[in-house]
């Protein structure tokens, strides 16, 4: 980001007992900061997505985790609590599952007489701080895939595709899709960013849009099924999408038409990239269709539409009241699909051996 110390998440300077996050349902209407009082009102900041995004849910639940601490003495025993509450708030991004299992072996591990709310604190900072290292890392290693479109086009505008918000407000700061794009346009390059709409939440058009233009990075906002067309007529050089789920072969869960993107850019022979900071690999999972667990959302998402008339926020349905809805919230797109997988350690195939390649460390659990 050209705003450096923009962060979604945060202590409140002067009250460390209340955390501020940006109410993403407002944008990009508002820009309304939020006050996090207690575990609840982090819960219902994930399962409302006035946070959202994977890296961003995992971050909210560490600091809901503080927030129990806090308020209950040192007992660990409301942490736990909450702890399984958060988990069962948003089912497909494992970065949840992930930031929960790490403050609960933290709170596992502390003495008695240790101060675990602040111990907790500390961890949740921790995460977000190496959250944006992690993004910096795909940032990076994602500039090079576009340094090599621009030569190759001889400086011509590189045509990026995106799709949903894998931009800063889904992480902590410069998003995964969106950190190698950011450093693009800051090194100069000319970049352009064909946004999704992103149906039913619109998280490219009210988020990535806003993103994108707050930064001074060229964008135009496309309905989600016109990425077809645009890649029959060349003007797509490089897809690139977040994911909320990895499997250790390299099968990606994303938002909703992430699959039908990955078919198009393959039926057309364009690179078809996912940015994945590693707190998104499930390597206890291989298969993603069969395994990995999908969100359903409530119909309203579906059947209404949100915006502003004259100046006033409104909601209205646009379909027949009876009308039946799947909302299905993510799809998987099998690795065979995806061209290559971009992580803060460089970037691998979408397969075992690519990811485990990358992570030496880690086996299947
Ligand atoms: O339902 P959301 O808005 O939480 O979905 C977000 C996405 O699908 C993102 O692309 C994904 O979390 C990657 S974010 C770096």
């Amino acid at each position: 980001m050209v705003d450096e110390d923009f962060r979604t998440i945060w202590l409140k300077p002067d009250d460390p007992a209340i955390v501020q996050i940006i109410d993403q349902r407002r944008l990009p209407h508002e820009y309304d900061v939020r006050e996090i009082r207690t575990w609840q009102d982090g819960l219902a900041a994930i399962r409302d997505m006035a946070v959202r995004g994977a890296p961003l849910i995992g971050a909210t639940a560490a600091w809901s985790l503080y927030l129990a601490a806090l308020h209950d003495g040192d007992s660990g025993e409301s942490v736990r609590h909450a702890a399984r509450e958060l988990l069962e708030s948003r089912p497909t991004a494992v970065n949840l599952r992930w930031a929960v299992d790490r403050i609960l072996q933290l709170a596992d591990s502390a003495a008695v007489d240790d101060d675990l709310a602040g111990l907790i604190r500390a961890d949740a900072e921790a995460i977000c701080n190496e959250d944006i290292e992690i993004c910096l890392g795909i940032g990076r290693h994602g500039l090079s895939l576009l340094d090599e479109i621009s030569h190759r086009k001889g400086g011509a505008t590189v045509n990026v595709l995106t799709h949903c918000n894998a931009g800063a407000l889904a992480t902590i700061n410069w998003g995964t899709a969106t950190a190698p794009v950011y450093l693009a346009h800051q090194a100069g390059m000319d970049i352009h960013v064909w946004v999704d709409e992103t149906r039913p939440r619109n998280q490219g058009s009210q988020l990535t849009a806003w993103e994108l233009a707050r930064n001074g990075v060229p964008h135009t906002l496309i309905v989600d099924n016109a990425g077809g067309h645009l890649m029959q007529h060349g003007q797509v050089d490089i897809v690139i999408t977040g994911t909320d789920r990895t499997t250790r072969r390299g099968d990606v869960a994303n938002k909703i038409g992430t699959y039908l993107k990955a078919l198009a850019a393959f039926d057309n022979g364009i690179p078809f990239y996912v940015a994945l900071p590693s707190t998104t690999i499930d390597w206890s999972m291989a298969d993603g269709v069969a395994e990995i667990p999908i969100e359903q959302r409530d119909s309203r998402e579906v059947t209404h539409l949100s915006g502003v008339l004259n100046g006033i926020a409104a909601t209205f349905r646009t379909t027949a009241p009876q009308t039946p809805v799947n909302n299905i919230a993510f799809d998987v797109t099998p690795a065979r699909l995806v061209t290559g997988l971009i992580t803060e350690r460089g970037i691998c195939s979408a397969s075992e051996e690519g990811l485990a390649g990358l992570f030496p460390e880690r086996t299947a659990a």
